[in-house]
């Protein structure tokens, strides 16, 4: 059997990531698209405790590269449990985040290094990149004023500094460069419904090929 496609979608916080997967899964559905939303960190019974973890806004006292370990635990576990299973069923799985999450923040933001971070990933992904990502572009200053509007509750990593989040959306830019082949890059700063609407064309293109 044809194996499904493994697409994700990333983009700073801000940028209406998961608005757009979310309603670009369901859209493919009802057009009879054998398609399945997850999200990271979490996506599993197990990922989704290590997500609580990290995310606590108690856990002020976590180190950079324990967080990074943390991210790449979860992202193992949703792989084998989630991902891996439905791209053998023949199901396409659009993941919100992914590893190029952890090079953006974790090698940006906290600023261990993109390539120590992606070695990290690489034991836990054993090489399963994705096969195509669609990343959400939009500037680091529009993206802070769309959360700052938004949020009502506030994980730890949306409590922190304004430098973390300009770190890593400069990190996400390196992040395009490294992998152009494998980015469909939007222009996220667009009204949520075109840039839902761009997506979805772009993920049917894949699908349909
Ligand atoms: P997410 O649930 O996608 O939150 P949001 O809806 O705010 O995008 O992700 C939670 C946070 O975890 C988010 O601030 C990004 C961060 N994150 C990392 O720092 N590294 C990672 O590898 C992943 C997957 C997420």
């Amino acid at each position: 059997m044809k194996k499904g496609l493994f697409i994700t979608f990333e983009g700073p916080d801000g940028s209406g990531k998961t608005t757009v997967s979310t309603a670009v899964t369901e859209r493919l559905q009802k057009e009879g698209y054998r398609v399945r939303y997850t999200r990271e960190p979490g996506g599993s019974e197990i990922a989704e405790k290590i997500r609580n973890i990290i995310l606590d806004p108690e856990n002020t006292a976590m180190d950079a590269r324990t967080e990074a370990l943390l991210y790449a635990a979860a992202r193992r576990q949703h792989l084998v449990e989630k991902v891996l299973p439905a791209l053998e069923e023949g199901i396409t799985v659009i993941s919100d985040r992914f590893i190029d999450s952890s090079l953006a923040y974790q090698g940006c933001g906290r600023e261990i290094g993109i390539q120590e971070v992606y070695e990290l990933n690489l034991f836990a992904v054993e090489g399963r990149m994705p096969d195509k990502t669609v990343f959400l572009d939009i500037d680091a200053e529009t993206g802070l004023e769309r959360i700052a509007k938004g949020r009502t509750y506030l994980d730890r990593l949306d409590q922190e500094s304004i430098d973390f989040h300009e770190r890593v959306f400069a990190g996400y830019q390196k992040v395009i460069e490294m992998y152009r082949d494998r980015m469909i890059v939007l222009d996220a700063s667009l009204p949520v419904e075109e840039v839902t609407e761009a997506a979805y064309q772009a993920v049917r293109a894949l699908l349909d090929e």
